[in-house]
């Protein structure tokens, strides 16, 4: 028989068992007051829950999986719900992204250990949804992701105020003077004033957003607010729909294709998404042994003008884009960039699923013919002598002026030494200095954190300079803003051409050619790194990769960490290793 055959199913290793071993895995599940009959052979569906009160973005995950287990149930399938790690980014030091590689490890292990046959996937905040899709790519049983929704806009004094977004804005307000502390303290409890995750377009919007451009979440259900009791309707369907996936045996390699991975990529691009989407594909596409190169995101995007009006880039917010008509409408507008063929986890093509998209609000999603930003506004991939394997730069949330940029560096070590520096009225820097931030890459930090926005100087701002240059081996909150050049690769930990720069080197941006150099000889170059090498030799360990870490994850992460452009996963994470039941336990 084929995989309709409940016996070929992977649950039915434990739970159709005879004997000894047949009495040890129903037994114990009887406690929970489970009949004998839910082990006929029905599709097990594990619920993969990232539910955690340090993740308030993911704190409403409990309600939600229980409309899943509705949908579970009405369809035949016995759902197992389970908690799986969590990664918070308003709480977790120092870097949620220290720990997307051990969650997506955990999610995988998990999966393989269990008798699980498929997993609806519970998402929201931004590290939750790739390392989820990662782990589940990696085991690759019929996989599903309901993620949790976003935040009813933020509302503070008669006007919207983004997830995100607004901390960086108001605080930048309260630096020169415009705003008190009390005033930012109000704003707090107005910026989130409902369950859900940010509701920019900053990293956990993007990676919605991906997950349904994928295919991975059904369509139309990233931009449905936490909170719209039509995200439980979703999540009801997506139970039911899990079980569907078991019965065809669909699963994430069929999904994760490579014309999936250009739809997601022109989808950022469309959406003018966080620059955070670059990392996570990237390490995604290595999972399902899709080739894709950090160079070819610029290729492929460079006919995608910006179609919503989102903040950090734009006006809107999440629940403006939900009732506009959300991501389907997007994907309609783009038309031909748009493979149409590739199949999601409803089992249908997208093409059909985005067919009858229709736009209730132009404001909020523009069309092609008169986008947001013409196309090239989206995260632009930079290359030269101080990034030789590529960095990112998101031309939507930079300043136009700077574009095209020459500046003299003030160079920073560590991100720390220039947050202490930044309200200097001393800082040596004039609006064209280029503030140089390195040893945040993945292992140097380690982790690779969200410090590439670093505050524009107090002296400037005073003096009404709101942008200028920031070059890092950081990456940037997906809510952020200005003319950051992030993700520069190899990092300084590595021993990248960023390690080399010195205070007073010039430094030439130029977006439209797509280059990031340094205007420093080569002999010069070479004596420079010569010297850095000697002192590493002579045990100055202060810029070891690793950030001198001994032992545990970190040693593990340090270790192992790929740079920026291969995704930032770990190097024998890459692929799979399938979903073959285990040996037997007792
Ligand atoms: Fe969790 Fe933004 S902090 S989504
Ligand atoms: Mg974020």
């Amino acid at each position: 028989m084929g995989s309709n055959d409940g016996s070929a199913r992977r649950s039915s290793a434990w739970f159709a068992a005879e004997g000894r071993n047949g009495f040890i895995h129903r037994s114990w599940m009887r406690n929970q007051g489970f009949g004998p009959e839910v082990f006929d052979g029905r599709p097990v569906i594990g619920i993969a829950n990232s539910w955690s009160e340090l993740t308030p973005c993911n704190a409403h995950l409990r309600d939600v999986a229980d409309a899943v287990k509705r949908g579970v149930w009405e369809a035949g399938g016995l759902p197992l719900e389970f908690n799986t790690m969590s990664l918070g980014e308003p709480l977790m030091r120092p870097t949620t992204m220290l720990y997307r590689n051990l969650m997506a490890m955990e999610v995988e292990e998990t999966l393989r250990a269990n008798p699980l046959d498929g997993v609806v996937l519970l998402s929201g905040c931004d590290k939750t949804t790739p390392a989820m899709l990662m782990g589940a790519a990696s085991v690759d049983i019929p996989s599903i992701m309901v993620t949790g929704g976003p935040m009813l806009n933020g509302k503070f004094r008669g006007r919207d105020i983004g997830s995100g977004t607004a901390v960086w804005k108001l605080s930048e307000e309260m630096r020169a003077g415009k705003l008190t502390e009390a005033d930012l303290r109000e704003a707090e409890g107005c910026m989130s004033r409902s369950r859900g995750h940010c509701m920019t377009m900053g990293t956990a919007s993007t990676m919605a957003c991906m997950a349904e451009s994928l295919g991975m979440q059904m369509s139309g259900g990233a931009a449905v607010p936490a909170v719209d009791a039509r995200r439980y309707v979703l999540a009801q369907a997506s139970g039911r729909q899990a079980v569907q996936l078991v019965e065809q045996d669909l699963r994430p390699s069929q999904v994760l294709t490579r014309e999936a991975f250009e739809n997601a990529i022109r989808v950022n691009a469309a959406l003018g998404g966080s620059t955070n989407a670059v990392v996570h594909l990237l390490a995604l596409a290595g999972r399902v042994e899709v080739p894709l190169e950090l160079g070819e995101f610029d290729a492929l995007t460079s006919e995608v003008p910006v179609l919503a009006d989102m903040m950090p880039s734009g006006r809107f917010l999440m629940e403006d884009f939900y009732y506009a008509g959300g991501l389907p409408v997007v994907m309609r507008e783009l038309g031909a960039l748009i493979h149409q063929e590739p199949v999601t986890v409803t089992g249908r093509a997208i093409g059909e699923e985005i067919a009858g998209a229709e736009c209730f609000n132009r404001e909020v999603i523009r069309t092609v013919s008169e986008p947001f930003m013409p196309a090239g506004a989206g995260t632009v991939v930079l290359y030269g002598s101080l990034c030789p394997d590529g960095a990112v730069l998101k031309v939507s949330a930079a300043d136009p002026e700077l574009l095209t940029h020459r500046g003299r560096a003030l160079v920073f070590d560590r991100v720390e030494d220039y947050t202490a520096a930044a309200d200097d009225p001393d800082l040596p820097v004039d609006p064209d200095t280029v503030i140089v931030v390195r040893g945040a890459g993945p292992k140097g930090y380690p982790g690779f954190p969200e410090v590439g926005n670093v505050p524009v100087p107090k002296v400037l701002l005073e003096a009404g300079v709101e942008d200028i240059v920031r070059i890092s081996d950081a990456r940037m909150s997906g809510t952020g803003y200005g003319t950051c050049v992030l993700h520069v690769a190899p990092e300084s930990a590595v021993g990248g051409p960023l390690a080399l720069v010195r205070t007073g080197d010039v430094v030439e941006l130029d977006v439209p050619g797509r280059r990031l150099d340094l205007r420093v000889d080569e002999a010069e170059l070479a004596a420079r790194a010569e010297a850095e090498a000697a002192s590493a030799a002579a045990g100055d360990g202060a810029k070891d990769s690793g950030g001198g870490a001994r032992r545990g994850w970190s040693k593990l992460y340090t270790d192992h960490v790929m740079q920026a452009d291969r995704g930032a996963d770990l190097d024998f994470l890459t692929g799979g290793s399938g979903s073959e039941v285990p040996r037997h336990s007792h």
